[in-house]
């Protein structure tokens, strides 16, 4: 089949109103940090996983590479066509619908294309909890961050985007279905099918629907700013609070001073919520099936111990919705201050959460050896992923090229040598390629070639992302 009759039978199958007119292209053709800009052959929103099937059989057919896009919320590329305008993008977001709800199972079934604000909603409509939640969730998709492997807020707690699916439908390169919408809890027949598409980037084929796990709501939420002197106490106090709280901790997120002078520099009434400054913060939540009066007692207790211990200097416990809604403000405006103030070298790596403070203290003797930089030092410490963050000290004068690239190689290579990952949330996509084939096991890199020619022995699947 050549190309144009190709493209004239993709134009069919998703008919009109699947089409995205050249007016419009310009927000699915670029990534939302704009690393990337891409062209593609094609732009189109399939209704249905018929329609997907349909349209990926055809690009195989005619050998076109297809660019699976959620939200387009990724911090890789991964989402982004190359741009030499010979692939299709497939918007994913008109397949957005609830497929089934299971109260007693806990389970709900949802469509790739809806949005994971909206995925939560739903669940909370039955009075049941979908807890992976995080900055963008306003317009990334279900597809999406299953795809990524996004973690987020609550992984601590809950898993990431894996760990919370536990049934999959996907369009494989050659069209043809998989359908693996189970809600089973346990089912030992062979292969785990599944998590080879999830954190696979769209490289594998396309995700259409998933069962996904809900939960219990909390009864309560308590959550409380902290200060400490140092990275050590915040380890410490992390592992007093889960065991002491019969692990209710849900999330455990770090800030250091550098971070939350950003915030308060460049966000509108953003301000220190404490009356002196110190080095460490956390930003912690325990939600708890006890009722408010309960979860209060045991907060206070878990700080009033910290504090007794040495390990919390400072601090305040959000008073009401408003307050709470204050706080987490402060830390999910970072990423945003950051990008207000100028170029950012973004980082996620993790280590077990024990070197975290092996981390901290070796980094800034490496980049001292490549250039001054101002570090923006936050993220999910409880899950061992910290976002090491580097700014030039002046934003009229931002880093050169190859200055970028040795900066961001050494927080690389320091993670990897702690026994840590180089990537542990925001995946691979274009940004991060060179790295996974510098710093992943050779033999795992292996296998992944492995799976990924048994699969896409073509290279359709969203060429040139992950490997
Ligand atoms: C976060 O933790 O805020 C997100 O991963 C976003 C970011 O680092 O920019
Ligand atoms: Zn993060």
């Amino acid at each position: 089949m050549n190309v144009a009759s190709a493209l004239q039978s993709i134009r069919e199958v998703v008919g009109p109103r699947g089409l995205v007119d050249d007016s419009d292209a310009a927000t699915y053709l670029t990534d939302q940090r704009r690393l990337y800009n891409g062209e593609a052959a094609l732009i189109v929103r399939p209704a249905t996983t018929d329609e997907v099937a349909r349209v990926l059989r055809v690009c195989n057919e005619a050998g076109l590479g297809v660019v699976p896009q959620g939200g387009n919320t990724g911090y890789c590329g991964g989402a982004t066509p190359d741009d030499d305008s010979n692939q299709v993008l497939v918007c994913l977001d008109r397949l957005n619908r609830v497929r089934a709800i299971d109260k007693v199972g806990m389970t709900m079934t949802v469509e790739a294309g809806m949005v994971l604000a909206r995925a939560q909603q739903e669940a909370e409509a039955h009075d049941l909890l979908f807890p992976l939640s995080m900055g963008s969730e306003g317009s990334c998709q279900v597809g999406g961050v299953l795809s990524t492997n996004a973690g987020g807020l609550a992984v601590l707690r809950y898993g990431t985007a894996r760990d919370l699916v536990l049934g999959l439908e996907v369009v494989l390169p050659d069209g043809r279905v998989v359908d693996g919408l189970t809600g089973l809890r346990k089912d030992n027949t062979g292969y785990d099918l599944k998590s080879l598409f999830v954190g696979a980037e769209g490289t594998l084929g396309i995700i259409t629907a998933a069962v996904l796990k809900l939960f219990p709501r909390p009864r309560s939420q308590q959550t409380a700013w902290i200060a400490m002197d140092s990275a050590d106490s915040v380890c410490r106090l992390l592992s007093r609070a889960r065991r002491t709280s019969g692990d209710s901790v849900t999330s455990f997120e770090y800030i250091t001073r550098g971070s939350l002078e950003l915030v308060v520099e460049q966000i509108d009434d953003a301000s220190d919520p404490l009356d002196q400054r110190y080095e460490h913060y956390v930003l912690i939540e325990l939600s708890s099936p006890q009722d408010e009066e309960g979860s209060r007692a045991m907060i206070e207790a878990l700080l009033m111990e910290g504090m007794e211990r040495g390990d919390i200097v400072d601090g305040t416990i959000a008073e009401s919705g408003q307050q709470r809604d204050k706080l987490w403000r402060l830390r999910e405006s970072v990423p945003e201050a950051e990008r207000h103030r100028g170029q950012v070298i973004k980082h996620d790596i993790s280590v077990t959460i024990d070197r975290i403070p092996e981390f901290l203290a070796a980094a800034p003797d490496r980049l001292a050896a490549i250039a001054p930089c101002l570090l923006s030092i936050y993220g999910h410490i409880g899950d061992g992923n910290l976002h090491y963050n580097l700014l030039p000290n002046d934003p009229a004068k931002p880093f050169a090229n190859n200055t970028a690239s040795a900066l961001a190689d050494a927080i690389h290579a320091l993670a990897v040598e702690l026994g840590g990952s180089f990537s542990a949330e925001h995946g691979v996509g274009k940004l991060k390629k060179d790295a996974l084939a510098r710093f992943k096991d050779p033999a795992a890199l292996d296998t992944m070639r492995l799976i990924k020619n048994a699969l896409d022995p073509r290279g359709l699947m969203n060429p040139g992302k992950l490997l």
